[in-house]
């Protein structure tokens, strides 16, 4: 059997690099590789701390001829004593086996797989894997679905050399961020800046009557703080700083288009993934796909807003280990709200979604009587089909984002899920929660914080 152990960050491994090591505690994943091609099993002994017990797990996967890339140790949040998390490698021995054998000497077991699809083992039992820490939000840059340098045919940019070559500069800096880094700085060319200025131009002609009142009570801070100009396209770090500073909610670079279900899982973290390129100068007030004048004029503003932030992330935290058609549902209400949505402000329709607020044409034709208008509900939203690549003949309205986001929290609930998902915002990590232990530790907490604000109420 193949160990190989690194040690977690911050921690100085006494072991000489090819040595195996057993880490106790730590939460390390191991980077750098196809996520694909393993699947992760995280288990608990039958009973707590029997003598042996590592070696009699690592057995199974021995007797199976089943390699490990990664192995782990440490207290459990489930049950008094360990757990063990294991990194399988693909192709190696007979998995099927081993994961028999491993049901049969464990008394928790969690699957988590990228491609259970593929394997029969896997296909009832794994969860679909998703990111538990924020810097796994890196393994999704080599899993983009296609390369943001890749132009089809009918792009307005296909013909012009100079605007592919550029296209692959911006593909190439997202493609090689990695969490913590500072956004590359982007010298933009007058060229850009100023397909920017005639898009922000007409667009700002438009806020005051059609954005919702969140979009024009941010917008102005953006100017202010931001460097949102006319002849200035802002930085994603200045934005993505502010942002933070807002609610929380930061931007990443993205290289290209990402499956519905890693960019959903984004939004659990409060993470955006942003482009950072601009389209084709030819055609400034269209573009065939997502540019950093929808990210910035659409989205940007309202991140900052703090009923809207919540929202977007129960997006996100609805999506995490969910089954594929509930994906589905939950990119189509995403749809419907963050990219294509209206809400109802003191009697009068107004523009939210980041399609519409980037949009010179859609933005008008969204407000007018020509499409029909329905009421946002996730369980009706979620599928109603869309084209997209002409104005929507439907959109939906919200009461508000907070009723936006209580019905996506109910919506959440009816998703077949073994287990919830807590974002924990000190360590930016997604908590999974599945046993009585767990919540029983949650309750204390927020027992602690009710005093607290009991007792602060009675000073008052
Ligand atoms: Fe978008």
């Amino acid at each position: 059997m193949d160990i190989h152990i690194q040690p977690a960050e911050g921690q100085l491994s006494s072991s000489p690099p090819d040595k195996p090591k057993l880490m106790q505690g730590g939460n390390y994943i191991r980077e750098g590789h196809d996520s694909t091609k393993s699947t992760w099993l995280l288990f608990t002994p039958e009973t707590p701390d029997s003598a042996g017990d590592l070696a009699r797990f690592l057995n199974i996967f021995s007797s199976h001829g089943v390699n490990l890339s990664h192995i782990e140790s440490r207290s459990s949040a489930r049950r008094p004593g360990y757990e063990f998390m294991v990194e399988c490698l693909h192709g190696s021995g007979d998995f099927g086996a081993a994961l028999q054998d491993l049901k049969k000497n464990v008394g928790y077991l969690n699957i988590i797989s990228r491609n259970y699809k593929d394997n029969r083992y896997l296909l009832t039992a794994a969860v679909p894997w998703f990111p538990r820490r924020i810097r796994d939000l890196d393994r999704f840059a080599n899993q983009i679905l296609s390369y943001g340098a890749e132009l089809d045919s009918d792009h307005p940019g296909f013909t012009d050399p100079e605007y592919r070559a550029r296209r692959k500069y911006f593909a190439d800096i997202a493609y090689n961020y990695k969490h913590g880094q500072p956004l590359p700085h982007v010298d933009y060319t007058k060229e850009e800046v100023a397909t920017w200025g005639v898009v922000f131009r007409k667009l700002t002609e438009l806020y005051p009557t059609h954005a919702c009142k969140e979009h024009n009570h941010v917008f102005p801070l953006l100017i202010e703080n931001c460097g949102y100009r006319e002849d200035n396209i802002p930085q994603l770090e200045d934005v993505s700083n502010f942002l933070k500073d807002c609610t929380g909610f930061t931007l990443r670079p993205v290289a290209g288009l990402l499956s519905s279900r890693d960019f959903l899982a984004g939004l659990a973290f409060r993470v955006f993934h942003s482009t950072q390129y601009i389209r084709h100068h030819s055609r400034p007030l269209y573009t065939p796909e997502p540019d950093v004048c929808h990210e910035l004029l659409g989205h940007a503003p309202l991140f900052a807003d703090p009923a809207f932030a919540q929202f977007s992330q129960e997006i996100g935290l609805a999506s995490l280990g969910a089954p594929d058609d509930y994906i589905e549902k939950l990119a189509t209400c995403f749809w419907f709200t963050v990219e294509f949505g209206l809400c109802r402000q003191e009697g009068k329709l107004k523009a939210f979604g980041a399609g519409l607020l980037s949009s010179f044409g859609e933005l008008q034709y969204c407000l007018s009587d020509k499409p029909e208008l329905l009421e946002f509900l996730p369980e009706v939203t979620g599928v109603q089909k869309y084209p997209i690549t002409e104005y929507q003949p439907i959109y939906f309205v919200a009461n508000s984002f907070e009723d936006a986001k209580e019905k996506m929290i109910k919506f959440a609930q009816t998703i077949p899920r073994d287990f919830a998902v807590r974002y924990n915002p000190y360590t930016q990590s997604i908590d999974i929660l599945d046993s009585a232990k767990q919540m029983k530790d949650l309750l204390r907490d927020l027992h602690q914080e009710m005093e607290f604000l009991l007792n602060t109420m009675d000073k008052m």
